[in-house]
This record gives structure tokens, sequence and C-alpha cells, in this order.
């Protein structure tokens, strides 16, 4: 049973589903707890499998405390009802943590897709940093997109047997959707302007911080070389913050969510990244695009380390300068560009299946073959092995 409900969640749990059912191996339960309404729809597509249940829990506004009793409960129904082998979360969001949580409480196994990401301050991001840490403790599988992911569990104390580096399988899903499809950037054609995509939504920026940052970024527009799309997250508590600073200026474009399609053609069209998004930190430096990360911590240093992003915080005079300096900076800005991929290879997905398969006790001959299961270095340590 794959349980999701945010937008993230689908993009990042899609090609997990696509390869499930292509498998004589499994047979994928797709549940949606709703958390995200319109931001999940559009999003349902890439995983090529309709979903089974879809519980119904988006209220606006709704309190932390709620959103997780109300799907506590309903997940907890469906797992009764459905009797799966095995529960698999994503990611750090409430879906994902009352997704572990229902399961352990009916003796269900539970895989975790991206663990052991970490910030180390317990509050930021929030609720998510708590939201993985609990579901590590969980969790029997521990699919870690990084090395570094990894040694957080086993440090943690997860036994090393339980945590396998595979690669973020939002890598394998932006590979097959720019093999797959055609999107449509959203940026004006021929403007001649440097192109910057931007996105906030988290809840620690939320309120006066982000209506502050929406100040800085408009100061930026006002440069007149600059165009900036912003496809807005569906918070009502996103768009108080945002709507007021950014609307109305003629070189800054507001608009819904994308679908993936448009947005990763988007993504590629531009010539820079502001964000303070998890998935979007993992899929600019795919596309070479430098990114610059709104947030006062990451658990994603590794696109920091390798230089092809960088942690500007939330004040607003920092923001701009980051990103004045990258647009002026034609060496600062093509090192970023160059700097690669810290993510995956796009083979997140195989090995995850593989493992599933083989600690199901499947058939090695069922298993499907690729050379992708081979760890990519000569001597086997990695970086795609288990911790
Ligand atoms: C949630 C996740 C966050 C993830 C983000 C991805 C939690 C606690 N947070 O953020 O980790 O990065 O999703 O986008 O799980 N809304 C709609 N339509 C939609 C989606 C949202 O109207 O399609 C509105 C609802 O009023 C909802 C509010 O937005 O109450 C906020 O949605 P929520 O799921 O709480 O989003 P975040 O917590 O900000
Ligand atoms: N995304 C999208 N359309 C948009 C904005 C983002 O398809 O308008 C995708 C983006 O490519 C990335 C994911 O949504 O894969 C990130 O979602 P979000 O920022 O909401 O969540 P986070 O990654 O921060 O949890």
């Amino acid at each position: 049973m794959l349980v999701l409900g945010t937008r993230p969640e689908a993009i990042k749990l899609a090609p997990v589903a696509r390869a499930m059912a292509a498998s004589p191996l499994f047979e994928p339960i797709v549940v949606t707890t709703g958390q995200h309404r319109e931001m999940l729809h559009q999003m349902l597509e890439l995983l090529q499998v309709e979903a089974r249940v879809e519980l119904d829990v988006m209220r606006e506004r709704q309190e932390l405390s709620q959103l997780t009793a109300r799907l506590v409960e309903g997940l907890g129904e469906t797992i009764r009802a459905e009797r799966p082998d095995l529960v698999v979360v994503q990611g750090d969001t409430t879906s994902a943590l009352t997704g572990a949580l229902a399961a352990f409480y009916e003796h269900i196994p539970v895989a975790h897709v991206e663990a052991g990401l970490r910030t180390g301050v317990l509050d930021n991001p929030f609720p998510e940093e708590l939201n993985r840490r609990l579901i590590g403790r969980i969790a029997r599988w521990h699919f870690a997109p990084t090395p570094r992911a990894a040694r957080h569990l086993t440090d943690e104390g997860v036994p090393a047997s339980e945590v396998f580096t595979t690669g973020n399988t939002v890598i394998d899903n932006l590979l097959w959707v720019l093999q797959e499809g055609v999107g449509r950037s959203v940026f004006r054609p021929d403007s001649g302007l440097r192109r910057v995509l931007l996105t906030l939504h988290r809840r620690e920026n939320q309120g006066n911080k982000m209506r502050e940052m929406g100040k800085a970024l408009r100061r930026l527009a006002d440069r007149g070389d600059v165009e900036i799309v912003l496809p807005l997250h569906k918070s009502p508590a996103v768009r108080d913050a945002l709507l007021p600073e950014l609307s109305g200026h003629p070189d800054i474009h507001v608009v819904e969510p994308l679908g993936y399609l448009d947005f990763s053609a988007t993504l590629a069209a531009c010539d820079l990244v502001l964000t303070d998004s998890g998935g979007i930190q993992e899929e600019a430096p795919s596309l070479g695009k430098p990114a610059l990360v709104l947030r006062t911590t990451t658990e994603r240093p590794e696109a920091v380390d390798a230089g092809a992003a960088q942690l500007v915080g939330t004040e607003p005079e920092a923001i701009l300068a980051a990103a004045v300096h990258l647009l002026d900076d034609a060496a600062a800005y093509e090192r970023m560009a160059t700097a690669g991929n810290p993510f995956g290879d796009g083979h997140a997905t195989e090995r995850i299946i593989a493992q599933l398969a083989e600690d199901f006790g499947a058939d090695a001959d069922a298993v499907p073959a690729s050379d992708a299961l081979v760890a990519p270095h000569a001597d086997g340590t990695g970086p795609y092995s288990t911790a």
C-alpha cells in the first residue's frame, strides 16, 4: 500500500507505483489521504495507477493536530480493510507520518522512501524534522537517497542491515518525465530577460517573514532585466503573505501550481531558482540550474556541498544580494550551474523494488533484471549499497 497525500509524495512515489504495477511480484494499492486536493490531483496521473482509496480530510486552514487525528483514524480503517503486506510512505509530511503510525498499529511493516534527511533542528522545518525522525523509529526498510542520509540513520541506532542507499526517486521521475512528455515553460518566450523561478511555502517562513521576503523579491524584479515566475502554493497562509507583495508587477508572473510536465519544462527554461522547496532543491542541480535556498536550514546539504545550491537564509537583504550576485557574476553562476547532481542516478526505484522483492522472499529469477542493481563502483562499495 502506497500512502500519499501531498504533491511531492505523488511525484516521488510515482516511479515506485509504476514499477510495482509493471512487476508480477507486487500489487500496488494507492491510497490518497486528501491532505492536498488540487495539488495532489494534478500529479496523480504520474502514478499510472488508479487510487483505490481516497480519503477526504482536507479542510481549509485546519490545525496539524486535526489533520493528524483524522488521518490516523482514516488510514487505520483503510489498512484494516485492505490488509496490505507492506505500507510504503515517502518523506516527512503528516500523511507520511500517519501512514507509518497507522500501519504500526495494524502490525504491518513500513518502508520509508527518502529516509534519513535531517537538519538536526527539531522544529525546522516544522513539523517535518519531527515527522521524519518518528518515521525512522517505525520503518523496517529505510531507503536513504544519499550516503549522508544513510549515516544519519545508523548514527541514530537503526541497524545498517535495514538501511539502503538508493538515490532519490525524484530523479527517476524527472528523467522519465523529461523523456516521456513535452511540457510548456510559462516564461515569456524571447523576452531577453533573465528567468527566475520562485517557490515559497514552508510553514516556518509564513506570516511576516514571508511578506518581507516577498518585498525583497519585488525589488529584484524592479531591476528591469529579470522575469520572475511564481507558481503559487494553494495554502491560504502562503497566498495571504505573498499575493499583496508580488502581484501587479509587470515582470512577476504569479500563476497557479503547475502540472509536473509544465513545471519541469519551466525549471529547464529558467536561469536561476529561488526556493524553500525540498524537491526543487533536488531537481534544480539535475538540470544545471543554480538554486538559492530561502531557508535557515536544509536537510539537503549535499547540493550545497557540491556547489550547486546556496543556503541564503530568510533575511530580505541577504536574498537580494545573493540573487544579484549570481545574476551579475558570470563565473560564479557557471560554477554553480556545472556543479552536478548529488541526489541519484535515476535508478533509485529499481534498487527499492529489488530489495523489497528479496526481503519478501521472491525468487531471485523473478526480480526485474537491471544493470542498475549492480553497485556502480567496481569494488561494490557504493555509493548505492546497504549502509
Ligand atoms: C505540506 C507538507 C510539507 C510539504 C508540502 C508540499 C505537512 C505538515 N506539510 O505543506 O512537508 O512540503 O505539503 O507542498 O505535511 N491547500 C489547498 N489545496 C491543495 C493543497 C493545499 O487548498 O491542493 C490548502 C488547504 O487549506 C490546506 C493548506 O493549503 O489546509 C495547507 O496545506 P498543507 O498540506 O497543510 O500544506 P503544508 O503544511 O504547507
Ligand atoms: N512542483 C510542480 N508544480 C509547481 C511547483 C512544484 O510540479 O507548480 C513540483 C516540483 O517539481 C517538485 C515538487 O513539486 O518535484 C515540490 O513540491 P513542494 O515544493 O510543494 O514540496 P516539498 O518538496 O518542499 O516538500
